[in-house]
């Protein structure tokens, strides 16, 4: 594995996959490697010649700085985790960690917008986060001009936009969504679950398992009951199941929408591919994840 910081050092150890014609992936990361990330890691290595690891808190993608300040880092770790995957695989692993100077050495004056997708959702409640988004993973894509880029479906509403980007762009990447991990008890994978107190871990798994029972429900209750019994069911969960330390969640939203469109529906025959976004919050941590409630379009 190499390890690079600076953009020239990245270019450097790309020379010779380019010069080979060597197939490059791009696994974009803001650190913090849990399983859900090696699991790109892994694919992006079977699938590629060369593949380049970013890690990078972006700040322009916060519209939260004590979100931004908490965001867990852990260098050295992720870097052992990295070599672990790239050792004996036989391919090329490049983990690229700039600074925010190197990333960004002018101020970002760039902003995307991306329509309907964005105004849903994440959209409206994290000001700027989607084009911060873009303005990071564009800079990588011209950094490194992968062939296929590795990104995790736990942010359903950010592949869109990834999408999106690719089309507005019209750069020659292939984007590679990966199922979400989750830990044994059906937590989503995410490097904040490690800001969770022991006894919120212990409660977070109640969102993925009423997200299994909305699907349940899904096939004789109609979409809005669906929708609002999600919502109660996890306001109300500490009432029914009496918490320690006050510990409640508190639903941000949960839409269910149409997987392409990302726009909400209102029946089940409105889309082909369904699918419930969800974010929550509990211990002071922001959770998201999202369920399958129909098959993909
Ligand atoms: O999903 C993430 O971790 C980040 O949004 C990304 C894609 C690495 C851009 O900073």
């Amino acid at each position: 594995m190499i390890t690079a910081t600076t953009t020239k050092a990245l270019a450097d150890a790309l020379a010779p996959a380019r010069d080979g014609k060597q197939s490059i992936g791009l696994v974009p990361t803001m650190g913090a490697l849990h399983d859900g990330h090696l699991s790109l890691i892994s694919r992006a290595v079977k699938e590629n010649d060369t593949v380049v690891v970013s890690i990078f808190v972006n700040p322009i993608q916060f519209n939260n700085q004590e979100d931004l300040q908490k965001y867990p880092r852990t260098l050295d770790d992720d870097l052992n985790k990295i070599e672990q995957l790239a050792d004996g695989s036989g391919r090329k692993v490049i983990a690229f960690a700039p600074s925010v100077e190197e990333m960004y050495p002018e101020p970002v004056t760039t902003t995307y917008h991306f329509g309907p997708i964005e105004e849903v959702m994440e959209g409206p409640r994290r000001p700027g986060h989607f084009s911060g988004v873009a303005v990071v993973v564009k800079r990588l894509f011209d950094l490194v001009q992968p062939q296929r880029a590795y990104f995790g479906e736990k942010d359903f509403q950010q592949i869109a936009i990834i999408r999106e980007l690719l089309r507005q762009t019209q750069l020659p990447i292939t984007l590679v969504p990966c199922p979400i991990v989750r830990a044994d008890d059906g937590l989503a994978l995410s490097s904040r679950n490690m800001r969770l107190s022991p006894a919120a871990r212990n409660m977070a798994p109640a969102i993925y398992a009423t997200l299994c029972q909305a699907v349940e429900m899904s096939y004789c209750e109609e979409l809005p009951d669906v929708k609002d019994w999600v919502a109660d069911t996890l306001d109300t969960f500490h009432e029914v199941n009496p918490q320690p330390d006050g510990l409640q969640f508190e639903v941000e939203y949960f839409e269910i929408v149409n997987d392409t469109t990302l726009q909400p529906i209102d029946t089940w025959d409105d889309a082909p591919g369904i699918v419930g976004c969800i974010a929550v919050w509990l211990d002071g941590v922001r959770l998201i994840d999202v369920i399958r409630f129909r098959p993909e379009a």
